[in-house]
């Protein structure tokens, strides 16, 4: 599916993908470097507008400036109200992917749409409360679920063990319809115990945040410590 994107396809086995919300914006450069130099193919930019989630972050302007620095997959987790008014500003900044929340669009048939004809592959998050089957009849037009393992809003949370489950579901709701599954992503306390508990389940993404860029050893070292967590789970 090359033809979307940035002319980038979803990189495929078990992704690592790091969530710059953890970075040091002061370097961020050089740490989004660093991970690539660690093996990561995707990051992930968390977007939050202060409404939708109690935090304020980044924006379009961050996105910018990271696409003109790397070539890696760049994923865009929208945790805004109305996330249809800024699908297109994100496309032309530079996102591969563009995931909105179920709970945010008003019209999520209709942004799953727009995200893909703007260029981006379609992704939907879920939050803790939000089951699976919410998604039936959209599921055939979404290239990612994102199961939040945290209530969104802030790094460095606890995993939420309860939230393992829907992943299955989203599979079994795909199989049900006769569909291939979308890429399943995790995101909010994975670490390596938590993101092979994950893995088993049937995840293929792992966002990391303060696991990646927070914690003592360092950036190369956690990754390769995840990356370890994963073997044998592809
Ligand atoms: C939380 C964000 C997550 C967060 C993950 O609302 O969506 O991506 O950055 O951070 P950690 O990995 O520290 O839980």
């Amino acid at each position: 599916m090359g033809e979307r994107g940035l002319n980038r396809d979803i990189p495929g086995g078990l992704q690592i993908a790091p969530s710059i919300l953890a970075a040091d914006y002061a370097r961020l450069g050089a740490e989004v470097a660093e991970a690539e130099d660690a093996g990561a193919e995707w990051f992930q930019i968390d977007v939050m507008d202060g409404h939708f989630v109690p935090n304020l972050t980044i924006g379009l302007p961050v996105l910018e400036s990271l696409r003109a620095v790397t070539d890696t997959f760049l994923d865009v987790h929208l945790m805004i109200d109305n996330p249809g008014a800024f699908l297109e500003p994100f496309a032309e900044a530079g996102a591969d992917l563009i995931t909105v929340h179920q709970e945010a669009s008003t019209h999520l048939h209709g942004d799953l749409h727009r995200i893909r004809a703007a260029g981006c592959y379609a992704g939907v998050a879920l939050n803790p409360a939000t089951p699976a089957e919410t998604l039936s009849e959209v599921l055939g037009y979404v290239d990612l679920v994102l199961v939040m393992t945290v209530n969104p809003g802030f790094g460095g949370q606890k995993f939420i063990r309860e939230a393992v489950p829907k992943i299955a579901a989203i599979r079994r709701l795909a199989a049900d319809r006769g569909i291939a599954p979308p890429s399943i992503q995790v995101d909010g306390g994975i670490d390596p115990a938590s993101a092979p508990v994950c893995a088993a389940a049937g995840a293929t993404s792992f966002v990391a945040g303060s696991s990646v860029f927070r914690w003592a050893p360092g950036i190369a070292a956690n990754m390769a410590a995840l990356r370890a967590a994963l073997d044998g789970h592809a």
